[in-house]
C-alpha cells in the first residue's frame, strides 16, 4: 500500500462484485496469490455483511470495504467503527456527504490534531475500535459518470473540476486518501499530502469491455499517473481464466511502476 512497496500485487485490489459468500471465497482462493487486496462492495456486503470482510482477512489478504457511506456524521462514524471491528483496512465515504461527515468517519478511527489532520498512528489512541490500520478514503466522482452526467446532477466544472473540489474538501477533512478515475490522478498528486492514498477504479486494458465505466485507463497508465492501488473487477472476475488475466494486469502494473520511477 505504501509507495515504497515493490510488489505489483500490493497495488491490485480485485472487486468481489458477486452475490454471495461462497462465490467471494472461491475468487479469493483463486486470486490471492495475485492480489494483495480484495474489495467488498455493496452487492456482497448486502448479502453477507461483515462475514465477507472477515473471509478476506481470514485468507491472509487485506479487506477494502467499499460501502461508499453517505449519511449524517454520527451514522457514518458508527458504520466506520463497525467496519474496523470486522477487520477492514480501507473503507470509503462519499466526499459529497460534506466535510463534517468525512471528518466523523476519520475520527471514528483516528483522533484528529488541532488542525484537523489525523494524528500519527499510535498517538492518542485508546478511544477507537480494534483496527488501527483502517484508513478512510473519500470517493470524489464515480468513474461511471462522464461530464454530461456530472452536469445533470448539478455539479459544475466537469469531472476534473468536481474531483479537484471534492478532493480539496477530503484533504481538509483529514481523509487518508481518495478514490478517483486514473485520468484525474496526475493532477491530484500535485495537490495531495505526501502519504495520501490514491485509489483508482475504472481500469481497462485495450480490448476489455468498457461496461458502465466512462473514465478509464490501462493499469500501467494508472500507476504511472500516481495511483497507489488499482481496483479491477469484471476484467478479471469475468475472464475465462481470472488468474491468467490477473497476471497480465500485474505485468502491466510492473511496467507502470518502472515508468513512475524513471
Ligand atoms: O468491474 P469494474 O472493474 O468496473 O469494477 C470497478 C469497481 O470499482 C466496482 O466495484 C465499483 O463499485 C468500484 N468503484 C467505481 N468507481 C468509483 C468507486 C468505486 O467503479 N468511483
Amino acid at each position: 500500500m505504501n509507495r515504497s512497496t515493490v510488489y505489483p500485487r500490493d497495488r491490485l485490489a480485485v472487486a468481489l462484485d458477486v452475490p454471495d459468500l461462497a462465490s467471494a471465497r472461491a475468487l479469493v482462493g483463486m486470486l490471492r496469490a495475485h492480489a494483495g487486496w480484495f474489495k467488498v462492495g455493496l452487492e456482497l456486503y448486502a448479502s453477507a455483511g461483515p462475514d465477507a470482510v472477515k473471509a478476506v482477512v481470514d485468507a491472509g489478504s487485506k479487506a477494502f470495504a467499499d460501502l461508499k457511506l453517505h449519511d449524517i456524521p454520527n451514522t457514518v462514524k458508527g458504520a466506520v467503527r463497525s467496519l474496523a471491528a470486522a477487520g477492514a483496512s480501507l473503507c470509503t465515504v462519499h466526499a459529497s456527504g460534506g466535510a463534517a461527515m468525512v471528518r466523523a468517519a476519520v475520527e471514528a478511527q483516528v483522533p484528529l490534531d488541532s488542525s484537523g489532520h489525523p494524528r500519527p498512528l499510535g498517538e492518542g489512541r485508546g478511544e477507537g475500535p480494534p483496527s488501527p490500520g483502517l484508513r478512510v478514503l473519500a470517493v470524489t466522482a464515480l468513474t461511471s459518470l462522464d461530464d454530461a452526467a456530472i452536469a445533470e446532477i448539478g455539479m459544475t466544472g466537469g469531472a476534473a473540476g468536481t474531483v479537484e473540489r471534492l478532493l480539496r474538501l477530503a484533504i481538509s477533512a483529514g481523509a487518508h486518501g481518495a478514490v478517483m478515475s486514473p485520468r484525474e490522478c496526475a493532477s491530484a498528486r500535485r495537490i495531495v499530502p505526501p502519504d495520501f492514498v490514491i485509489v483508482t477504479p475504472g481500469i481497462r486494458a485495450p480490448g476489455d469491455a468498457q461496461g458502465d465505466q466512462a473514465r478509464t485507463a490501462s493499469p500501467a497508465e494508472a500507476i504511472a499517473a500516481g495511483s497507489d492501488l488499482l481496483v479491477v473487477g469484471r476484467p478479471i472476475t469475468r475472464a475465462k481464466d481470472p488468474a491468467g488475466r490477473a497476471q497480465e494486469i500485474l505485468d502491466d502494473i510492473a511496467h507502470g511502476m518502472l515508468e513512475r520511477i524513471r
